[in-house]
């Protein structure tokens, strides 16, 4: 129509139809392919959730079970892809190391990646699924020095992960089913969130006809920031910070309120629930159990409860309406389960791929769907004169 409003950080711009997850931020609801968030964290399981939100309705059990087979033979990463993990220092960033793996992946795929060839496409998702979390073992790895695992096949997608992260080479590795269960469950609640800042950006790049990979590699990227996905490890490094200053919770809180720079309640807030995050709710459950079963006395969670405490009775973050997020507990019960914070928002990659992968192939198969172009408000110079020389 010639008629452009602006919109800053797309608050009230819808860029798509959707029907992968649904949320209602007042009501605080999530739904993905219509189950409630709470139904299929208590009783589904990572890569049910990751067949619902692919393809839109629950697997048989045969059909998982193809599903997870399929998978299971895809987990291997090409011997000379492993190299690319040397050429990397080991103080390297996980989610770069991470973003940098998958963009590298593509390499080996290029003549199996056809946005268009829906076998291609089916191949990419399943590579993508067995792929992602090895190769997060592998920053992980490189980063302790230590020697890289193969994937063990008999097991379970949560459980060879876990292996990988934490066996020792010629040591036999006992799983831990607390923190097996906790760590599926955990990745559940991340599986999707509609249009966030990642999603929007796999599904931006992949409107350009860029493969899976590329946009994958790209959702990555936006994952990263401290707004985002990296809340989980802002999260940790600030209530570690309130642990060591001495300056308690409440000289913290007052610093947030005077808005001192780059002061933030991290893992608070949220763009879209007004109310409660849904997840937030789930995942303090999961932390007070998780704690408990392993026998960990985490100081760290005492004051992310007084913190949480102290937020929900101060006027600031009332009237603000903000709330802990998905991210406020997410970190405590990683750092009980052994993982190392630079490794927390590469779990949140993990868990959010299926989401990304079913928003991207939404997409592809939507007739409507067009380049991703945003529009601008021009406020420069007017047209002006270059001085004749
Ligand atoms: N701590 C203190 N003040 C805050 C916070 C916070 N975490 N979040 C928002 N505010 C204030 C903000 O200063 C503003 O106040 P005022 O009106 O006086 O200027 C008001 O609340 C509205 O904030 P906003 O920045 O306009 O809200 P937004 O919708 O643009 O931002 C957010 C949403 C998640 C980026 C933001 O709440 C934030 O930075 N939170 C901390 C980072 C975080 O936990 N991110 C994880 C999000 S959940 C899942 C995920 O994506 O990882």
């Amino acid at each position: 129509t010639g008629m452009t409003t602006l919109d800053y950080g797309f608050a009230n711009t819808a860029a798509t139809r959707s029907s992968v997850t649904y949320i209602d931020g007042n009501a605080g609801i999530l739904r993905y392919r219509g189950y409630p968030i709470e139904q299929l964290a208590q009783g589904s399981t990572f890569l049910e959730v990751a067949w619902l939100l692919i393809y839109g309705d629950l697997p048989t059990a045969d059909e998982l079970a193809a599903f997870d087979e399929r998978i299971r033979r895809h987990t291997l990463l090409h011997e000379d892809l492993k190299r690319f993990f040397s050429a990397l220092p080991h103080t390297a960033h996980p989610m770069s190391v991470l973003s940098s793996a998958v963009s590298a992946l593509s390499t080996y795929y290029e003549d199996s990646s056809d946005p268009n060839d829906p076998e291609q496409v089916e191949l990419t998702t399943i590579r993508l699924l067995a792929k992602l979390p090895v190769i997060a073992t592998y920053a992980h790895k490189k980063s302790l020095g230590q020697a890289f695992l193969y994937p063990d096949n008999s097991l379970s997608y949560i459980d060879n992960f876990l292996k990988m992260n934490f066996g020792i080479l010629a040591e036999p590795y006992q799983i831990d089913p607390t923190v097996s269960a906790a760590l599926d469950r955990l990745l559940i609640l991340h599986e999707d969130h509609e249009q966030n800042a990642s999603t929007s950006t796999v599904r931006l790049v992949g409107s350009t006809g860029a493969n899976l990979y590329a946009s994958v590699s790209a959702g990555i990227n936006a994952l990263y920031g401290p707004l985002h996905g990296g809340a989980n490890e802002a999260v940790l490094e600030m209530l570690a910070r309130i642990r060591d200053s001495g300056e308690g919770v409440r000289g913290f809180v007052e610093r947030v309120k005077r808005k001192e720079e780059g002061v933030r309640l991290m893992g608070f807030g949220h763009r879209v629930y007004k109310n409660y995050d849904p997840r937030a709710k789930l995942v303090k459950e999961s932390a007070d159990a998780v704690l408990a079963g392993l026998g960990v006395n985490d100081p760290l969670l005492d004051i992310a409860k007084e913190l949480e405490q102290i937020a929900l009775e101060d006027d600031y973050f009332r009237d603000r309406k903000l709330y802990p997020n998905v991210d406020f507990y997410t970190g405590v019960i990683y750092k009980a389960m052994g993982f190392p914070t630079r490794m927390f928002t590469v779990l949140f990659a993990i868990g959010r791929l299926p989401g990304w992968i079913a928003h991207w192939r939404e997409m592809q198969v939507d007739g409507s769907t067009k380049i991703g172009r945003p529009q601008q408000l021009y406020v420069g110079e007017p047209e002006r004169q270059f001085p004749a020389r």
